[in-house]
């Protein structure tokens, strides 16, 4: 499994910990680090940025992490093919996978401490889409997905 991250300015830290917690594991994990050699990146275009590289197949799951994560999350929904949610909870991250197979996790630094951070990413790691009764229900949003961006061309 190939998995991104990347973060604003607010959120530099938690990714620290986080890419490092992961590499610790022996997964691959690359830092997209879009805003490096930029003046004023802002979390819309890196979590644009980071959605688009998943949506595109490079990786396989990311993880966008700013303030709250709710940022990052809402700008990940704007790539067509991208399900992104902020999860604070293993609960709520595993669901992320297993009933919505969903790419993408977003946080906030401002929300949470490294410690619980890191246990939700372990969970997520572990968690892979259900199927069963989930598959239509996912199904339908894609299918919404589709109309929704066809209608906005
Ligand atoms: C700071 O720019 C803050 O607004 C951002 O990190 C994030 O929380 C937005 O959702």
């Amino acid at each position: 499994m190939k998995i991104c991250i990347d973060c604003d300015d607010a959120a530099v830290n938690l990714k620290k910990v986080l890419y490092n917690h992961i590499k610790s594991k022996g997964i691959d994990i690359t830092d997209l680090n879009y805003s490096e050699g930029k003046e004023n990146s802002m979390y819309p275009e890196i979590g644009f940025n980071l959605a688009k590289e998943v949506v595109a197949g490079n990786y396989d799951r990311g993880i966008s992490i700013c303030g709250t994560g709710l940022g990052m999350a809402m700008i990940a929904n704007k790539v067509e093919g991208i399900f992104a949610g902020t999860c604070h909870d293993v609960f709520s991250a595993e669901r992320l996978r297993k009933s919505n197979d969903a790419q993408i996790i977003t946080m906030g630094e401002r929300v949470i401490g490294p410690e619980l951070a890191k246990t939700i990413i372990d969970a997520w790691l572990v968690s892979e889409f259900a199927g069963g009764g989930s598959t239509p229900k996912v199904a339908q949003m894609r299918k919404l997905e589709k109309e929704s961006f066809a209608s906005n061309k």
